[in-house]
């Protein structure tokens, strides 16, 4: 497991198969500079390497801000070839958490901005505190989102919402962004922790497979037609068979009893 000593901006602890990574500049509302996206593209790079690893929590520090933008004291001085490889830095590391394979669960408390939305977006679940604002406000600053806002708002909410929010800027509440079909839960703001690590808890001891076969499915099914992806399932269906894990779901139901997921 990574140590904090390694990461200046993140928090990492596991917790039973549960990785929770914190990006702490609460001073800052967790806005995402260089680093923090360096350190975050890490951090995700050793939890894919690591089989005892089964589900993830992201968080920011504090209960002001999930994630309150890219960092516009960095943005303001970027040249267009900066600004390019900034934005493509942002980009690569939420498609390695969309493409990680493991559940990854945002759990937004407060502001979800700009960048700190498009991170959310590029996690498999979002659970939002009833309290939480959530934003493309790029345009406000004269640019638009450079982080796959464009595009994963897109395709969770369709073009009416995106453009509404990508033209106007304007931040919707955690109802609203449930209702848009944004976060999936929204919960009171006391409860979010608790709720949050139920659920991690409940995937980090589903089988890893069949979740990797899910996400798998769902993302390849998401970016191709109906025949691809119905043959992708067939084969990531077939897969799962050869795993113990298969054995043993199917085993357990037969005997009654609650199932033992090992991870393989
Ligand atoms: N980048 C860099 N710094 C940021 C930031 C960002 N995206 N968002 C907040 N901060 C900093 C502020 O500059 C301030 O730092 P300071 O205390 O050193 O001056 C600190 O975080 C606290 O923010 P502040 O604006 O004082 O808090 P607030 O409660 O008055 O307002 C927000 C909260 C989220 C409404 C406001 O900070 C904001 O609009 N942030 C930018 C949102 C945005 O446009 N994001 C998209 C960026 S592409």
């Amino acid at each position: 497991m990574p140590t904090d000593s390694q990461f200046q901006h993140l928090l990492i602890e596991d917790r039973d198969g549960v990785r929770v990574v914190t990006i702490n500049r609460p001073d800052k509302l967790n806005a995402l500079n260089h680093a923090v996206l360096t350190e975050l593209r890490d951090a995700f790079r050793a939890i894919a390497d690591d089989a005892s690893v089964r589900a993830v929590v992201l968080r920011g520090a504090g209960e002001k801000a999930f994630v309150a933008g890219a960092d516009i004291a960095e943005l303001a001085a970027l040249s267009p070839t900066q600004a390019r490889d900034f934005s493509r830095h942002g980009q690569r590391m939420m498609r390695s958490i969309e493409l990680l394979g493991k559940p990854v669960i945002a759990m937004i408390q407060g502001y979800a901005l700009g960048g700190g939305m498009e991170l959310a977006m590029s996690c498999h679940l979002r659970i939002a505190a009833d309290n939480a604002k959530l934003g493309q406000p790029e345009i406000n600053l004269g640019v638009l989102p450079g982080f796959g806002g464009t595009q994963r708002l897109l395709r969770l909410a369709g073009r009416g919402a995106t453009l509404e929010l990508c033209l106007t800027g304007t931040p919707i509440g955690a109802q609203r962004a449930y209702e848009l079909g944004i976060v999936n839960r929204v919960v009171a703001a006391a409860q979010i922790e608790a709720d949050t690590f139920a659920l991690a808890a409940q995937l980090a001891s589903a089988a890893p497979q069949a979740l990797r076969g899910i996400l798998d499915a769902v993302q390849v099914g998401g970016e191709c037609g109906l025949d691809a992806g119905l043959e992708f399932e067939t084969q990531a269906f077939a897969v799962c068979t050869s795993s113990n894990d298969m054995r043993e779901g199917t085993r357990a139901f037969l005997e009654r009893r609650k199932p033992v997921f090992v991870g393989n």
